[in-house]
């Protein structure tokens, strides 16, 4: 139902999205070792939902009756000098992806296979959110700097635990 092209390029997309995210976990276990739990546990959240999309992919190949051929997944890198740093990567991840979804889109188009394109189209749209919602917290990291991280703490603790920051919440 697919070409062997699209097969190809979805099965190297598999192996970005499970890249993006082991990143993440190794970004998470900074932020935990720095004593940054809401952002350790922002980036665990992310890390899932690239699994997550790595999943939608397969289940695409494997729905499509193509071969899935997970790729070898290089080593995320590991210490980080600043919250800065180890957010402002995450960004140029999410921008890298952005380029790759769109690349599948132009394959998909390219070769008029509309069932691939229908399927695209929530990457599509979900890379815009992933981009837009890392932007912000870079953005809010370096207003906050390195001495002011527990503002992020706080904001990051009202969103992912809803109203007001209670002690044990
Ligand atoms: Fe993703
Ligand atoms: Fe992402």
């Amino acid at each position: 139902m697919i070409s062997k092209e699209t097969a190809d390029a979805l099965n190297a997309q598999v192996g970005h999205e499970f890249g993006a995210s082991l990143q993440y976990v190794a970004i998470s276990s900074y932020f935990n070792q720095e004593g940054l739990p809401e952002l350790a546990h922002h980036f665990q959240l992310q890390a899932d939902e690239e699994r997550a999309h790595a999943m939608r992919i397969i289940q695409y190949i494997v729905d499509a009756d193509a071969q899935l051929k997970i790729p070898s997944i290089p080593a995320p890198r590991a210490g980080f000098k600043s919250a800065e740093e180890a957010v402002k990567l995450s960004l140029d991840w999410e921008m890298k992806v952005t380029e790759q979804i769109n690349g599948l889109m132009d394959l998909a188009i390219k070769q008029n296979e509309h069932l691939t394109r229908n399927f695209l189209e929530w990457f599509v749209n979900e890379q815009l959110e992933e981009v837009s919602s890392m932007d912000t917290l870079l953005r809010m990291i370096r207003r906050a700097g390195e001495q002011g991280l527990m503002f992020v703490e706080s904001y990051l603790a009202r969103k992912l635990h809803g109203g007001a920051v209670e002690a044990g919440a």
